[in-house]
């Protein structure tokens, strides 16, 4: 009989990438992508996989508890992989109850649906967490699985929290667990809030690209793919109750990513060089901003043999060209409701 994998979040930006490379490597599994389809979720994202006799899809939110558990109870899942959340810092700032409800309340009830329904034995649940828990880096060192958690954000925070819930049930009732934090990922299918889906969407618009603070915050940037690569060896191959820190290895200012972006989309829309830089525009920074995130991913490279499989120059190209190649989506997501987030987020900065 199939094994039942309960995917959360999976219409979301990595959770299409985690679906897809399960429904295509593992027919021996069910993938049952669990979604509410908020904002940042669109099943337009697994086109490619719809149609699979391994894939089922249930419009689910995870706030709802009685909704998750009678799921849980018809699937009766071998496992979970847990990516659905709230997952943008600046909204977070906006609407901190927002994400205590989803990324911690939420987290509680899938808890409980597998404690009562999943497979307590030989199945696993895990849980996709960030770095952002560690809170913040100065120039040098990176974050380990042992650096304490020190989370800044209302985001971190509560990813932090959900954290915290899911080892307490593996301490407590012997669930099943492992957990990873990654660094921040890069690829096709980003919400165009995040800062290098929505330079790219400006910079085609002729739009002011806002460059938060001076711009000299660093991030260690992962593509997508090697997450999700990250997390099939992680899921498969993890020791039971452990974390792993997830990255690339990879750290760029701010300012430096964004001008390597101009420098390229330049050359692929046929702009003179240099134009597009002319557009990054400094505004007011973002409260609490973490200054550098590090990540030390060691343990998953000596113990899973993981690393990651593409080089960033080359990630970045492809990711540039998914965005050109699929201006549709980008215009899709970015109608309706987004005009509205953008004018509040960004033109009193
Ligand atoms: P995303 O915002 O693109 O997608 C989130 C998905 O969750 C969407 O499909 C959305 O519809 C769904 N969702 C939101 N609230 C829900 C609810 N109440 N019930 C059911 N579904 C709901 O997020 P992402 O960037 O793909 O991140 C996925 C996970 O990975 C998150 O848990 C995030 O914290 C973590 N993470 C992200 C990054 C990154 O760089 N993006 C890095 C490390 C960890
Ligand atoms: O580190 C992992 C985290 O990475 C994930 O847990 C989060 O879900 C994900 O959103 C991401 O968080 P960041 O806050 O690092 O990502 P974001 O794309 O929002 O911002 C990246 C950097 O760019 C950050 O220093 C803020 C800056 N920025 C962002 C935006 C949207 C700007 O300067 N201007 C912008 O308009």
């Amino acid at each position: 009989m199939s094994k039942n994998i309960i995917i959360t979040g999976g219409a979301g930006f990595i959770g299409s990438h985690v679906v897809r490379l399960f429904v295509n490597q593992y027919p021996e599994y069910t993938i049952i992508n669990l979604d509410a389809l908020t904002y940042a979720g669109n099943l337009e994202n697994l086109k490619d996989v719809q149609d699979k006799p391994n894939y089922v899809f249930e419009k689910a939110d995870i706030r709802d508890a009685e909704a998750i558990d009678a799921l849980f109870a018809k699937y009766k899942p071998f496992g979970v992989i847990h990516l659905a959340a709230e997952s943008h810092v600046d909204r977070s700032i906006s609407n901190p109850t927002e994400f205590v409800m989803t990324n911690v309340v939420g987290t509680v009830n899938l808890l409980n649906a597998f404690r009562a329904h999943g497979d307590m034995k030989e199945g696993r649940f895990y849980h996709v967490s960030t770095d952002e828990v560690y809170g913040t880096l100065g120039d040098d060192g990176k974050f380990t699985e042992n650096t304490p958690y020190s989370p800044n954000s209302p985001y971190s925070a509560s990813k932090a929290a959900s954290d915290h819930f899911v080892r307490a049930y593996h301490e407590t009732y012997h669930m099943p667990m492992v957990l990873s934090n990654c660094s921040n990922n890069y690829g096709s299918h980003h919400f165009p809030e995040k800062l290098i889906p929505l330079m790219i969407n400006n910079i085609r618009n002729n739009k002011p690209l806002p460059v938060y603070g001076k711009g000299d915050n660093v991030r260690d940037w992962l593509y997508v793919v090697d997450h999700a690569r990250a997390i099939d060896a992680i899921f498969h191959r993890g020791k039971n109750g452990h974390t792993y820190n997830i990255g690339g290895n990879n750290e760029w200012k701010n300012i430096d990513l964004v001008k390597a972006l101009c420098a390229i989309m330049d050359r692929k829309i046929g702009r003179p060089q240099g134009e597009s830089e002319k557009l990054i525009t400094y505004v007011t920074d973002r409260a609490g901003h973490d200054y550098r995130y590090a990540i030390d991913a060691s343990k998953l490279m000596n113990e899973l043999g993981w690393e990651p499989s593409v080089a960033f120059d080359e990630g970045f190209e492809k990711t540039i060209d998914w965005y050109l190649n699929n201006q549709e989506w980008l215009d899709h997501v970015t109608s309706g409701a987004y005009q509205g987030y953008y004018k509040d987020m960004y033109a009193s900065r």
